[in-house]
């Protein structure tokens, strides 16, 4: 079949879309047509922990697509069963009980949302600002962005947004050493007068992600879990970006050694992009019958036998240990240049979950030149994300898990470079102070 003859010659696509596509993929790089190599430093979508077309996971997906491409989740199957077993086994231990019938993170989001409001009784959903939990209609009403509700003149009712706790740009105006945790603190302020008295939970990325990699300081979560259980509100951890591996441990909640009462995960879970998400639980929480959460491609076969492989490179020996290490080789390059580039601000990070701040003199958010940086970035072939879905002023990075000491070295240098060019006078983006 010659594909190009069903090209049109219009774009037919309703939104705007990169001239660049995409054709191969290994390891961390990404080929386009022209055959031009790209460095993903965001593995995908954030999702392709293991890289592009990771081989072994690549084979035990294709193996069960020979075995078994489907089956409906009114039944169990040897994937699906296996992986319910290993994510009890590897997340905290709390939770004992996996849900398997959600296709991706926002769903399994929704999933727990209802499964906190089904065990309280109550409504209402806490999230954090800058928090973005998903794009369906639901997560979009209580997403941290209110630009994510902006051209919807309707949304769900029951979202309360709470200030994050971004320590180097502190909302109470706090310096960390004696603030008290306010962020934790005044929730009770927003529940009495923002909320309708009535909580179900509070939903937070462990690390706001696209937020600008927020890492919240030591206690905040020790002190927002005793905040919850003192109020009778569930603690829900989003691990769809810091889980499996990102954080240098197996989960985020291992990472700051506190556990929720549920975990969602996604994105990461099938080691190379394929869709699946879940939802793990304490015993006590269960109870939703399964005909209010379960989607045809819930517990994907394929992408759950891909999924057990992923889990079993990540227990090897030595796995996770050298994302701590390249996770901090990266981290230190990053800070090196923060020393020789003035818009290269704060870098900030945990395992291979790392952000970079763009600022301007006054150490203030600079968001027109990181979107230079950006464009730099991509000419010197190297993939990032701009925080705030491109609005924001910090550089996401998240290679692939598999990244070695060499591919953070030839990271650090293209990154150096993109630098460089910014501060060019002839490089086509001018910086903005
Ligand atoms: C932290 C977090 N949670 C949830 C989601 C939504 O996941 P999905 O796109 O699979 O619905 C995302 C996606 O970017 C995310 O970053």
């Amino acid at each position: 079949m010659n594909i190009s003859s069903y090209l049109p010659e219009e774009n037919p696509f309703y939104y705007p879309i990169s001239p660049i596509k995409m054709v191969k993929g290994k390891g961390l790089r990404i080929y386009d047509e022209q055959g031009k190599e790209y460095l993903d430093c965001i593995s995908g979508t954030f999702n392709l922990i293991l890289g592009y077309n990771h081989p072994e996971v690549l084979e035990a997906a294709k193996q069960q697509m020979d075995d078994l491409m489907f089956a409906s989740s009114t039944f169990n199957s040897i994937p699906v069963d296996a992986l319910a077993h290993a994510l009890v086994a590897i997340s905290p231990a709390n939770l004992t009980k996996a849900h398997l019938r959600s296709p991706g993170g926002s769903i399994a989001n929704e999933g727990a949302i209802r499964i906190a409001q089904h065990i309280t009784g109550k409504r209402d959903v806490i999230t954090l600002f800058r928090s973005h939990i998903g794009q369906t209609f639901a997560m979009a009403s209580v997403s941290g962005f209110s630009t994510h509700r902006t051209p919807f003149p309707n949304t769900f009712p029951g979202g309360v947004q709470v200030p994050s706790p971004y320590c180097s740009r502190c909302f109470y105006k706090q310096k960390p050493s004696d603030c008290d945790l306010l962020c934790v603190t005044r929730i009770d302020d927003f529940i009495q007068y923002a909320s309708t008295g009535s909580v179900a939970c509070i939903l937070v990325e462990p690390i706001l992600a696209v937020g600008g990699n927020i890492i919240p300081p030591p206690g905040y979560f020790e002190a927002l879990k005793t905040f919850c259980e003192q109020r009778g509100i569930l603690l829900i951890f989003d691990e769809c970006q810091t889980g499996f591996g990102r954080c240098g441990e197996m989960f985020a909640a291992d990472y700051f050694g506190v556990s929720p009462h549920i975990m969602t995960i996604a994105k990461g879970i099938s080691g190379i992009g394929l869709p699946i998400g879940a939802i793990l639980t304490e015993e006590r929480l269960t109870g939703l019958d399964k005909l209010f959460h379960g989607f045809t491609n819930g517990g994907w076969l394929p992408a759950a036998a891909a999924a057990l492989k992923t889990i079993e490179i990540l227990q090897r020996p030595g796995f996770l240990a050298n994302v701590r290490q390249v996770g901090q080789q990266l981290l230190n390059g990053l800070q090196a240049l923060s020393a020789k580039f003035p818009f290269v601000g704060e870098a900030r990070g945990a395992g291979l979950m790392i952000g970079v701040e763009v600022v301007t003199l006054e150490n203030q958010p600079d968001n027109a030149t990181a979107l230079a940086l950006h464009k730099a970035l991509l000419e010197q072939g190297l993939i990032v994300r701009i925080s705030e879905h491109g609005r924001g002023n910090v550089v996401e990075m998240r290679p692939a898990l598999i990244a070695t000491e060499q591919d953070i070295h030839e990271i650090l240098e293209r990154f150096e470079a993109a630098c460089q060019a910014i501060q060019l006078p002839s490089f086509p983006v001018p910086l903005m102070r």
